[in-house]
């Protein structure tokens, strides 16, 4: 057979690792492999190549994709899907496996109605997707956030000071409420879970009663105060899928916990920095058995679907059940973190 492979929507730091395993057991199994350029992209403006073992070695630590990613909409490009036939015919490709969150698998999941054979790989730092317990790169944006706290709590103790790290996590606070626990955060603030300023206060208040002079507070991007109901925003352009650049929420917090309390308050925008670096060694495996399965699912013909991880097990979910809303965080374990101050 010969497998088209694509990168699609924000990057993370494994998807080499899982192209990497794509490619290998492809090849090993006498597949031919052709990567398409910048994600959904690549295949309307045909640009590819062929993949072959040599391709794909001494990638599994790298950061970002050897394919590039682009957030491309072919439904939003005129002719995007013709492009995308007449490409799929021309290199003779007889099914696709797309890497990537929501927009990127959900265009594969569209492009099932029009007969293309798809098989997709989860992978956003922001852990939301239904179908698996985690995503690619999820782990990794995880241990460089808690990096962060690790690294705030040491400032923040010598000044006397109320530090705030804002991280990614539009609809999701995977990110925040993970890292906030192994970090120590004494407020996690996430997208599911409105807040009022006063619980924050009060929170930094009761520290200091008890001679804890400083605060550190980690904050989703989506997060919101109760009674708000926008998220904070960038800037009103919107990307190909209709996302708007969220960010800003942390900002506005120090200057609310700075009025009311008169306590020096900071903020880190963590940003594009948990998108990079050197993949953990959960994020390899979980590359490493998503992608090799991806290739499973295209010889058993186990298409429409994504390669999941869940319970430890790697399984088949369709897409119409993987791609079901927004995975949210599990509220016990908000619960637990609400004890830790
Ligand atoms: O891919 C998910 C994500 O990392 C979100 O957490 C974040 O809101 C968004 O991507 C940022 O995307 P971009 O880098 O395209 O601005």
């Amino acid at each position: 057979m010969r497998i088209a492979l694509l990168t699609g929507g924000g990057d993370s730091s494994a998807i080499n690792a899982a192209i990497r395993a794509v490619v290998r057991k492809a090849i090993a199994d006498g597949h031919e492999v052709i990567g398409i350029k910048r994600g959904w992209r690549g295949l309307v403006y045909d640009e590819v190549e062929p993949l072959f073992m040599g391709s794909v070695s001494g990638i599994i630590q790298r950061g970002g994709t050897i394919l590039g990613t682009s957030r491309t909409n072919p439904f939003k490009i005129e002719n995007g899907l013709e492009n995308i036939m007449v490409n799929l015919r021309k290199h003779g490709i007889d099914a696709v496996i797309a890497i990537g969150g929501e927009d990127t698998n959900g265009v594969a999941h569209r492009l099932a109605e029009h007969g293309v054979k798809c098989v997709g790989v989860p992978q956003t730092i922001d852990n939301d997707l239904p179908g698996t317990d985690y995503s690619i790169g999820f782990d990794t944006a995880v241990a460089v956030a808690t990096d962060a706290l690790d690294k705030l709590h040491t400032t923040a103790f010598s000044h006397h000071r109320i530090m705030i790290l804002e991280v990614m996590g539009r609809d999701a606070g995977w990110i925040a409420l993970i890292s906030g626990i192994a970090g120590g955060a004494d407020s996690i603030l996430i997208p599911e879970v409105p807040f009022t300023l006063d619980e924050v206060v009060e929170r930094i208040e009761k520290r200091r009663r008890m001679n804890k002079h400083f605060s550190i507070i980690v904050v989703s991007e989506g997060a919101r105060p109760k009674g708000v109901e926008e998220q904070f925003v960038m800037d009103q352009k919107k990307d190909p899928f209709g996302h708007v650049r969220l960010g800003g929420i942390g900002n506005w917090l120090a200057d609310e916990i700075e009025r009311v309390t008169g306590h020096e308050t900071r903020v880190t925008h963590l940003g594009h920095l948990q998108r990079g670096g050197t993949p953990t060694v959960f994020d390899r495996v979980l590359a490493t058995r998503l992608g090799a399965f991806a290739v499973q699912m295209v010889e058993e013909g186990t298409f429409d679907h994504m390669a999941c991880m869940c319970a430890n097990q790697v399984k088949a979910v369709p897409y119409s059940e993987a791609l079901a809303g927004t995975k949210q965080v599990d509220l016990e374990l908000y619960e637990l973190a609400q004890l830790f101050f």
